[in-house]
Parts: C-alpha cells; sequence; structure tokens
C-alpha cells in the first residue's frame, strides 16, 4: 500500500472529527423522526457544524489555502494556488430519514487539478482516499474498478434530480435507455459515495447530471487513482465545470457513453 501523505493525513483528520459530531447527530435524527417539529433544522445545524469543523481543522493545518465549500461557498482569502473543496455532509436527504448512508467529502486542489481525494464514511467507518499517481485505498486496501465488460452483467449507480431542479424528462429518458440494458441501477443518494463505490468496484459505473464541485471533485479521483475513467457523457475530462458524469470501468465507460449520446436533451414541461 502506498503511504498516505501528511495532506491525506490531514484531510482525514479533519473528516474524522467532523463525523463523530455527525454520528451522535444522526442518534438524534432517529428520535426527532417521530416528534412533531421533524428533523430538518437539527439537520441543518448538523450540516453547519460539520463544515466549521471541517474549516477550523484544515485551516489550522494548513494556513493559506482557500477554501469552496457547500454551506459557506467560495473563501476569498487562499494564497491563489491550493484550495479545499469540501462538503460537509453529502447524503443530506438519507441523514434526514434516517438512513445511514451519508459522507464527508474533501479534496484537495492545487494549481486547478485535484491531486488528493478522501471520501469518508462515518457509519461503516470506511476512508477512501487518493492521491494523483499513488493510487486509490479504503482505509489500508488497495482499490481497483471492476473488470466486467459486459453492460447486461453490470450494476450501476444514478442520481435522480430533486424537486425543482430542471432535467427531469432528459434524466428519464437515460434511465430507461440504459436500465433496459444492464443487471441493475442503484439510487442510493451520496454522489461522493456512488464514486467511491465505483472505485470499489461494487458499482460497474455512476452517471448523474449537473452535480456540484464539491459532490464529485474527491470521488473522480478515486476513481480515476482505481483504473476508471471519468468524462462527462460527451467524453469531455473537465468534468467540474458542468457536473455530468460518467464514471465507470475501462470497459464500460465507451458503450454507456454512447447509450447516454443517442438520447436526445428533451426539455422538462412546465409544471
Ligand atoms: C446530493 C447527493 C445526491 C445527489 C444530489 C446532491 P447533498 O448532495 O449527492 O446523491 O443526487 O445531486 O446534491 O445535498 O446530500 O449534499
Ligand atoms: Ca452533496
Ligand atoms: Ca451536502
Amino acid at each position: 500500500m502506498a503511504r498516505p501523505s501528511p495532506n491525506i493525513n490531514v484531510m482525514t483528520a479533519a473528516a474524522r472529527k467532523a463525523a463523530r459530531d455527525l454520528v451522535r447527530d444522526f442518534g438524534e435524527v432517529e428520535q426527532l423522526q417521530v416528534s412533531r417539529k421533524g428533523p430538518a433544522d437539527f439537520v441543518s445545524a448538523a450540516d453547519l457544524r460539520a463544515e466549521k469543523t471541517i474549516f477550523r481543522e484544515l485551516s489550522k493545518a494548513r494556513p493559506g489555502y482557500g477554501f469552496l465549500m457547500e454551506e459557506s461557498g467560495q473563501h476569498a482569502d487562499g494564497d491563489g494556488r491550493h484550495r479545499w473543496i469540501v462538503d460537509p455532509l453529502d447524503g443530506t436527504t438519507n441523514f434526514l430519514h434516517g438512513v445511514p448512508h451519508f459522507a464527508i467529502s474533501i479534496a484537495l486542489e492545487v494549481d486547478g487539478e485535484v491531486v488528493a481525494g478522501v471520501v469518508h464514511q462515518p457509519v461503516t467507518d470506511e476512508t477512501y482516499w487518493a492521491e494523483r499517481g499513488q493510487g486509490a485505498h479504503v482505509n489500508d486496501r488497495r482499490l481497483r474498478v471492476s473488470s466486467r465488460a459486459k453492460l447486461e452483467d453490470s450494476l450501476i449507480g444514478t442520481g435522480i434530480p430533486f424537486k425543482g431542479e430542471t432535467g427531469h424528462s432528459h434524466y428519464l429518458a437515460t434511465l430507461a435507455s440504459i436500465s433496459n440494458r444492464v443487471s441493475g441501477v442503484r439510487r442510493m443518494g451520496a454522489a461522493a459515495l456512488d464514486l467511491a463505490f465505483v472505485a470499489a468496484g461494487r458499482f460497474d459505473a455512476f452517471w448523474e447530471f449537473d452535480l456540484k464541485p464539491w459532490d464529485i471533485a474527491a470521488g473522480i479521483l478515486l476513481v480515476r487513482e482505481a483504473g476508471g475513467y471519468v468524462t462527462t457523457p460527451g467524453g469531455d475530462p473537465n468534468v467540474l465545470p458542468s457536473g455530468d458524469v460518467l464514471a465507470a470501468n475501462d470497459r464500460l465507460h465507451q458503450p454507456l457513453a454512447e447509450l447516454l449520446r443517442s438520447v436526445p436533451k428533451t426539455v422538462d414541461a412546465a409544471a
């Protein structure tokens, strides 16, 4: 196993610290499910608390690095070269409903390129981590994408647009086209973990549209370092600007890209 670098150690320590609070808060959420007020406000507070913890820990360890964080946005005070890209709680809807599938995602970008990524799943205590050129790992085990070559044997992760987002009809057309050809499709609800699952060979591929940099920056590096391919469905390796993601093992990437491209871009009917 490659030894984790000092940066990975810093990222893992920050994620684990925030994870301790999230796990405690998750226990509370399960109680709040039955209360009349419901857990929504409590969950937003948990989310913010996790982001503050990660901000504090990373700033302490690497003063001068900038931040792009889901809750507080872009921080303008970085050195212009280093930037942390952070989702303090990916899988909020799962968390809110007491479903134990959520993660913390932290990526480090240097001069516009993601060089290190950590996706930590608190409930299973799995830390997925990758560094450019050093491979991908979960805890101390090396990861490799699956070797499945046939669409009909493959298990594919995806994400469905939320209420209020555009692109429902186009997405449903891609779902129809892919689900008709593969062994199974899963909507697990945490994009960072979907990508980690592709890196781990649990999923053979994953697609979703319009994701944000904090959902995918760390996960994309995981997949690439595990030997997989990540592009937009159109084949552009620069995925962060559009957030349209197709991640797959080396054999299934091309057939899935062709399937996605064959679906015309329909416009949603007015609600
Ligand atoms: C969401 C999750 C979900 C994906 C959404 C994301 P959040 O992130 O990753 O799987 O489908 O597009 O916004 O809101 O739970 O951090
Ligand atoms: Ca997210
Ligand atoms: Ca989030």
